[in-house]
């Protein structure tokens, strides 16, 4: 590996750990969607960006870009980054990386005073996670120019809406529609893995062949609340308790399929207290799987399994999709790059789907669109013992720039 991108992995790294500072709890990293310490973070990759001589902003719909020119002035752009909001009690890694990454990237181009055919822009998207909103992605689908005018409308768990932490942040909500990028070539994206497969088979780079759709919902069951030691089993309508059925038929229809996956990540409970029946439970769905007919047909199937509990047990089941994305086939043209590009580096590039979502899913509606994943080890994500080696970083750096370097604007 060249000491320059020895020294630029050094430094990557360093800027990681910084930024993981950026957190809205001070005991753990959670930095949600347009929250302050997202906009901190911000400000920080800002800083960082015009330290690399870029100009850099926060553009309408809360991603901040920065753009390094190529040759010719106005030149196609290749797109590189990845998104820094992050879940709660997350690792340092998922997301920041890839947008990190890129900065680095242009400080190494830019350090050797090189300019190439095309120009990079760089891009931190803020709103991957889906988090704080229902409706995720938002971010991306603002450059492409598929956001929903609903969309702004969404309140978080505290009743604020989307519009006015957007505005808080520095994003425009009334001119979402000035954040849709143009010359743009292709799109490209470095992650983690959060998954064991390259570490299991001592690889530090994967290809990304393809990426899950995900179908997410809420779930509202609504019993009665009642005492909890003078109502009788029998004549109860525990909110929790069928919504309980309803997590255990979600399970069964989930391992009855190959690669089909479905979680309960979210649940509460009302009115919450030791001596009382649960009178509401609200859960949330998410439902993923490599092609789009069986997720559909599977979240069809949940809807019915979860509406036939709700119709045995008594209760009422209010159920409302809040998040759809398709599946994404990688563009062959970016796969081959990349799988050339790890070659030329020294790796042996093994192709591999994603189970998990990213901004690429919707940049590859508009433009041909990839990923490069490298190993994180014991395949943890989505946890503050989310971890990948220098080494490795270095390894992908250079994988990236030489993927940038060969890239041509068909
Ligand atoms: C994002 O990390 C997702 O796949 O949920
Ligand atoms: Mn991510
Ligand atoms: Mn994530």
């Amino acid at each position: 590996m060249a000491a320059t991108t020895e020294s630029q992995a050094r430094r990557l790294m360093a800027r990681l750990d910084a930024l993981a500072a950026f957190s809205d709890d001070p005991l753990k990293l959670t930095r949600l969607c347009l929250s302050q310490a997202h906009r901190r973070a911000a400000e920080q990759f800002i800083a960082w960006a015009r330290e690399s001589g870029l100009s850099a902003r926060v553009d309408p719909v809360g991603n901040v870009r920065a753009r390094y020119e190529g040759r010719r002035p106005g030149a196609p752009a290749l797109m590189i980054g990845s998104h820094i909001d992050t879940v709660r009690d997350a690792g340092r890694y998922d997301g920041a990386l890839g947008a990190l990454a890129a900065l680095s990237l242009v400080d190494g181009l830019a350090a050797q005073e090189r300019r190439l055919d095309v120009a990079i822009e760089i891009v931190a998207f803020g709103d991957e996670e889906g988090v704080r909103f229902p409706h995720t992605l938002t971010g991306s689908r603002g450059l492409v120019g598929v956001n929903e005018p609903e969309t702004l409308a969404q309140k978080d768990a505290d009743g604020v809406s989307m519009r006015d932490a957007l505005k808080a942040f520095g994003g425009d909500p009334d001119h979402l529609g000035a954040a849709r990028a143009e010359g743009v070539a292709a799109f490209v994206e470095l992650h983690i893995e959060q998954g064991p497969v390259l570490e299991a088979e001592g690889r530090p780079l994967g290809v990304v062949t393809a990426i899950n759709g995900a179908t997410r919902l809420s779930a509202v069951v609504t019993g009665s609340a009642g005492h909890a030691g003078a109502s009788p089993m029998n004549l109860r309508r525990d909110a929790l308790a069928a919504a309980a059925e309803m997590m255990l038929a979600i399970e069964a229809r989930a391992l009855s399929e190959d690669e089909l996956v479905a979680t309960v990540g979210r649940l509460d409970v009302e009115p919450g207290a030791v001596n009382v029946i649960p009178g509401r439970a609200r859960f949330s769905i998410d439902v993923r799987a490599p092609l789009d007919e069986p997720r559909r047909r599977a979240v069809a199937d949940i809807a019915a399994a979860m509406q036939a509990v709700a119709r045995r047990l008594g209760v009422a089941l209010e159920l409302t999709p809040t998040h759809e994305a398709k599946g994404y086939v990688c563009h062959p043209k970016i796969v081959a790059g990349l799988e050339a590009a790890v070659v030329a580096v020294g790796a042996d590039p093994r192709l591999l789907p994603s189970g998990a979502g990213h901004d690429t899913m919707i940049m590859g509606q508009r433009w041909p669109a990839g990923m490069l994943f490298v190993r994180c080890k014991g395949g943890i994500s989505h946890n503050p013992a989310e971890s990948i080696s220098e080494d490795d970083c270095a390894i992908a750096l250079a994988a990236l720039t030489r993927f940038v370097e060969d890239f041509r604007p068909s």
